[in-house]
């Protein structure tokens, strides 16, 4: 028995030796995975970055069996997917997987980034991390608007149309970038086809690529833990750092208990209420496109509701798209606006505690008024909340620099 295990052994040797003298196998294993050292003290926010990626694989893989049975032409699009809901094996599984799959993405990136602000992880020297992480963001708001196209129901086609509309503002270029997104004079088959190519094809091949290298980045600088201690300071006579430890076993085993929750929770939306009362699937969905009628209220899904919110808070059209544009480009300068000493939300001032908390509050309630029908009320509220929204990161030069910081430890905070 010992002699058979000792063979496969070998065999097994010779195998990797053959592989790592052609290719190196062994050598990225160790570097970004058993060999890749990050603190001990990492928390539940930490687990979101690997959450992120495992839905990517769902939306990739749920996504090629739908791409099986749907049809991209606007005559067809809306029926293949009920023939997907109602005829296909286990097609309403597929599809519900999917649709559940994009708020997941969303929510899932949403606590990603606010882990960021949490402990300040895209200040120096991860701000290249943060920028690829915000590009991530942009595609990924672009594939899920791509996405929602493609079952051509009554809230695709009349969300697309508001959306696509708003490029009409800009001076000048407006009305001729607005015809050159639809490829039409209005929506219509031949936006579908675009949409189409850009959801399965180009973004998803841009997010995997835009991924690869923010790990890349990442494991560059080494990853940041809840004190915003920097590791690498304190190395042991081994040159490996005295609070880290390797990523496999250490960390591994703990992302799979978040993967198996994750999992849990996912499921459960999937299989109780894949609608989510309408903030998932929207119930004007569940009608044809009719380009005759438009719905008396339209709102796009709740993950773009923030910025909605902001856009309608302005009366004017311009300033509006300008305002709406401003609201989702800003977190991409927080590496600079940021002027705190210390990373972790742990060591900071009252300060900044109070702006980020207000902020969570704010970008809440922007996202339920954007739900909301703009009434008078609710669009004073929205108003009131922009304010407060564009406040947190234009103020955040002075309030972080005059924040009083506690003194940061040398090493992380650990308790075994
Ligand atoms: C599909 C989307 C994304 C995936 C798959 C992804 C994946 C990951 C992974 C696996 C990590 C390391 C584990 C962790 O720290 O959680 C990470 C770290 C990080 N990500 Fe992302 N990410 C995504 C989107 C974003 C976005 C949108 C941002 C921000 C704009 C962002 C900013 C960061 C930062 C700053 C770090 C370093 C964290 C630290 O060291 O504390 N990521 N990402």
């Amino acid at each position: 028995m010992a002699r058979i295990e000792a063979e496969v052994g070998k065999s097994q040797n010779g195998l990797m030796k053959w592989i790592d003298d052609r290719f190196p196998l062994t050598k990225t294993m160790k570097h970004h995975v058993t060999e890749y050292y990050a603190s001990k003290n990492f928390n539940w926010w930490f687990v979101f970055g690997v959450l992120a990626m495992v839905v990517l694989v769902i939306q990739l893989v749920t996504g090629i069996f739908l791409t099986m049975n749907y049809k991209p032409a606007a005559a067809e699009a809306f029926a293949s997917v009920e023939y997907i809901m109602r005829d296909v094996e286990w097609g309403w599984l597929i599809r519900y997987m999917h649709s559940t799959g994009a708020s997941f993405f969303f929510i899932v990136v949403y606590l990603h980034m606010f882990r960021a602000m949490l402990y300040g992880s895209y200040k120096k020297p991860r701000e290249l991390i943060w920028l690829i992480g915000m590009m991530i963001f942009f595609v990924l708001m672009a594939e899920g608007f791509a996405g929602y196209l493609l079952p051509w129901g009554q809230m695709s086609y009349w969300g697309a149309q508001v959306i696509i509309s708003l490029f009409g503002a800009i001076p000048v270029v407006g009305d001729g970038l607005v015809e050159f997104i639809r490829g039409d004079y209005s929506i219509s088959d031949i936006t579908l086809n675009r949409f189409f190519a850009l959801h399965v094809i180009v973004l998803p091949l841009a997010l995997i690529g835009l991924i690869f290298v923010h790990i890349v980045a990442l494991h560059e600088v080494g990853s940041n833990n809840p004190d915003g201690i920097e590791i690498k300071k304190n190395k042991g006579p081994d040159g490996i750092p005295l609070d880290g430890v390797p990523f496999h076993p250490h960390h591994t085993s703990k992302d799979l208990i978040g993967i198996i929750v994750f999992l849990m929770i996912f499921s459960a939306v999937v299989f109780f209420a894949p609608d989510m009362g309408g903030m998932f699937l929207e119930h004007a969905n569940f009608e044809p496109a009719n380009l005759t009628a438009t719905p008396e209220h339209i709102a796009p899904v709740w993950y773009y509701t923030p910025y909605y919110a902001i856009l309608r808070a302005v009366p004017d059209k311009l300033w509006g798209f300008i305002l709406f544009g401003l609201s989702v480009l800003l977190p991409v300068f927080l590496p600079w606006l940021d002027r705190c000493r210390v990373r972790s939300i742990r060591y900071r001032g009252w300060m900044y505690k109070t702006a980020l908390s207000i902020f969570v509050v704010t970008f809440l309630t922007l996202g339920w008024l954007g739900l909301q029908p703009a009434t008078e009320t609710y669009v004073l509220l929205a108003r009131i909340f922009s304010v407060l929204y564009f406040a947190f990161f234009l103020l955040m030069p002075f309030y972080t620099a005059a924040d009083k910081t506690k003194p940061v430890p040398d090493r992380v905070v650990y308790h075994d």
